[in-house]
């Protein structure tokens, strides 16, 4: 088989640069490891930059995300029982959309479908070859058959654990890492959300968020240790240990309910640089990884997405070699911002075991220091709603 771009990994990011790409009549094919099905059942984040909508739109399936996404002008940081609003439209006239990543993807694959896309699922064992020469190649097996797609490039969308960034030469690659020390344990209730925003909330029994799907689904999530196991946390004790963590009237709000979905996510900040060796490049989670406190991560995709895209349009609708030699030091400048952002937001709100007394009276401060400035509130504001591409 011989395409334009072959695009491994079937997330947001692959999706959404396959259409893209499509759009513009640059052929693809999309590898995915897993199936469609397995690919929607994962739960992440949702809340879309403005950004993020717009090369939604650019590709094509944003018209369910403005029909059915919640317009949110700010979101609240509580501290000391007490809630404070961060005012997005008041500071910067900005906002963001909340709609779920899952319904992103489900748009995404319906959009694919419509155009004539080829999306091969369960694809095993795939490998990349000759990707510092102008042919590259990748090989997969499907039902027991070996196959090979023959390209000009190679879009690795495959996320943390996939096979593009294994790829590049260990001498080129460089990584920097910071591992924290607890996790997110999170559950997904159909009960209407305790506010009309997202609740963020510092506590010194641990980090908690208040979030939602839609008026009448709530996600919900409490710091807890790596040693913690979903079956610890039954659904009494869920709640239980949020109410600890909330004010009085969060917790009066609260409607409890059976959790349908529970899990538990490690919180990590990952960069592997550069972003492009030879014909190969990386998007998305492959790339990095954002702990979910700034909620960047499906947004810092559709970053590198549109910086990707415009280099390969601009290759082969302008012939110019220039946006693909620029891509990755365009995409770093910034995911390391995202990065900086999101590092920020979890150290100010999560308790850390080992912080000492200096460190958790400096932690308090720059809770009291963003609520009492309007400039600190501004920068958190325009970080949140999407830094300019
Ligand atoms: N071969 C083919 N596909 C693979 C391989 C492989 N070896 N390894 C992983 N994949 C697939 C995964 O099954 C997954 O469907 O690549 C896809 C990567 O998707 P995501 O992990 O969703 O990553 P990305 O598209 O970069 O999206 C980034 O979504 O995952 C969230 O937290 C993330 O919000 C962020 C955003
Ligand atoms: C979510 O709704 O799952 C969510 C929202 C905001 C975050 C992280 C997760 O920062």
């Amino acid at each position: 088989m011989r395409t334009q771009v072959a695009i491994i990994g079937a997330g947001p990011a692959g999706l959404l640069l396959g259409q893209l790409l499509l759009k513009h009549g640059i052929s693809n094919v999309i590898l995915e490891r897993q199936s469609a099905d397995y690919v929607l059942g994962r739960i992440r984040a949702g809340v879309v930059e403005k950004g993020t909508a717009d090369l939604l739109d650019e590709a094509g399936v944003g018209t369910r995300m403005h029909k059915e996404g919640l317009i949110h002008n700010g979101i609240e940081i509580a501290f000391s029982d007490a809630r404070h609003r961060i005012d997005f439209h008041n500071l910067i006239g900005k906002s963001v959309i909340i709609y779920g990543q899952t319904e992103i993807t489900r748009d995404l694959m319906a959009g694919r479908a419509a155009a004539g896309g080829e999306t091969v699922y369960q694809a095993e064992d795939v490998s990349l070859h000759e990707i510092d020469s102008d042919r590259p190649k990748v090989r997969y097996r499907k039902n027991g058959e070996e196959h090979e797609v023959e390209c000009d490039f190679i879009a690795g969308c495959d996320g943390f654990h996939g096979v593009s960034r294994r790829s590049i030469p260990e001498s080129v690659l460089q990584t920097y890492e910071r591992v924290y020390p607890f996790g997110w344990l999170g559950i997904l209730v159909d009960k209407p959300p305790v506010s009309e925003e997202l609740i963020y909330v510092g506590h010194e029994r641990g980090f908690a968020l208040c979030s939602m799907r839609t008026p009448t689904r709530s996600r919900l999530y409490i710091q807890c240790s790596l040693e913690d196991r979903v079956e610890d946390w039954p659904d009494e004790r869920f709640y239980e240990e949020l109410k600890q963590r909330l004010d009085a009237e969060a917790v009066a709000r609260l409607q409890e309910g059976p959790s349908i979905e529970k899990s538990i996510a490690p919180l990590r900040s990952f960069v592997a640089e550069p972003m492009r060796y030879g014909r190969l490049f990386l998007a998305g989670d492959a790339a990095h990884i954002v702990p979910p406190t700034g909620a960047k991560g499906l947004n810092l995709a559709a970053s590198d997405v549109h910086y990707l895209w415009q280099a390969l349009t601009d290759f082969y609708k302008r012939n110019s070699q220039a946006g693909i030699d620029a891509y990755s030091a365009r995409a770093l400048r910034r995911v390391w911002k995202a990065e900086r952002f999101s590092w920020w937001m979890t150290s100010m709100l999560h308790h850390f075991p080992d912080n000492s007394g200096f460190d958790r009276r400096l932690q308090r401060t720059e809770l009291e220091y963003l609520i009492s400035s309007r400039a600190a509130m501004t920068a958190l504001a325009e970080n949140y709603v999407g830094l300019p591409y």
